[in-house]
């Protein structure tokens, strides 16, 4: 066991996963890698090992099938060498939402919420109880857009977002950090599985999957909750967020705002 642990990575088979694999082994940790196709997993898994001389151990899951997930979480739970979890397994949908075949958008739904949910259950207790753990989760910036794209996937980064954010009030207070990254167009086989294509995109807009995992990585190490690697003007951000905690006082009061009350419409305005 390396001095900095293990770190599991879901959906290290490709894209930004197996990048954040190669980076992380560069950093020291032993790898648990995790997603569906084997070969792949086992190819990355002796290249890392023969490059910087870690541990690296392969699981194979679909993590969007109870029992192959309840066997990630067990792992989870048991290795007490696991350190790190990188959340990152994910697809996308093409196709506006109601456009889209909705059994994909629930293998979506499946894989982009259910299955961190519950890898962030077992990690967040384990990480808890030793007082000691990181958990990334990767968003997407599309969980701050209602604009473009499948409104369904959109929400399923908006839910990982809010999952992530609550989870660092809960665990930092133990000791445990966690990092929601949220990506902008990354050049991965996200597309190419989701039957799109980057060809229409100003080149511009597309990060390279090494610039994405540095600049998160960087992030994490700056201790930031929330990472987004393109974002120049953090302070729009902190902007962004401190408007939402302007809103806090007022969302849940015993009364109705005024513009509510005598039957709206027929306000003295009207
Ligand atoms: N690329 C972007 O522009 C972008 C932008 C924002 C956010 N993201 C997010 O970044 C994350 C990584 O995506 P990526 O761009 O690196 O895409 P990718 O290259 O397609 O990688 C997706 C990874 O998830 C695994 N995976 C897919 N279905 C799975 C399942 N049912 N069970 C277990 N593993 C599964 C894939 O491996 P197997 O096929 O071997 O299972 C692969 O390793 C996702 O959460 C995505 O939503 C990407």
């Amino acid at each position: 066991m390396t001095q900095q642990g293990t770190a599991a990575i879901t959906g290290a088979s490709s894209g930004i996963g197996a990048t954040y694999a190669q980076r992380l082994a560069q950093r020291g940790y032993d790898l648990l890698l995790i997603a569906r196709d084997r070969q792949r997993l086992e190819q990355l898994a002796a290249k890392l090992a023969h490059d910087y001389g870690v541990s690296c151990q392969v699981l194979v899951a679909d993590l969007t099938r109870p029992e192959e997930l309840a066997k990630v979480e067990q792992r989870l739970r048991d290795d007490a060498s696991i350190s790190l979890l990188v959340n990152n397994a994910g697809m996308s949908v093409e196709g506006d939402f109601l456009d889209s075949d909705i059994e994909r958008v629930q293998s979506m739904l499946t894989l982009n919420m259910l299955a961190p949910t519950r890898l962030a259950h077992a990690a967040g207790n384990a990480f808890r109880a030793r007082g000691a753990g990181t958990l990334i989760n990767v968003a997407s910036v599309l969980a701050l857009v209602h604009e473009q794209a499948n409104g369904a996937y959109n929400a399923s980064k908006s839910f990982v977002l809010t999952l992530s954010r609550s989870l660092t009030q809960t665990l930092s207070p133990h000791g445990v950090q966690v990092q929601a990254v949220l990506p902008g167009i990354t050049r991965t086989e996200i597309f190419d599985r989701a039957g799109q294509s980057l060809d229409n995109i100003p080149a511009q807009m597309i990060m390279e999957v090494e610039t994405l995992v540095d600049a998160a990585l960087a992030g994490l190490d700056l201790g930031e909750s929330v990472t987004i690697p393109s974002l120049e003007r953090l302070e729009n951000w902190q902007a962004f967020d401190a408007a939402r905690g302007v809103l806090l006082p007022d969302l849940s009061l015993s009364q109705s705002a005024s513009r509510y009350r005598n039957g709206g419409g027929n306000s003295s305005q009207q």
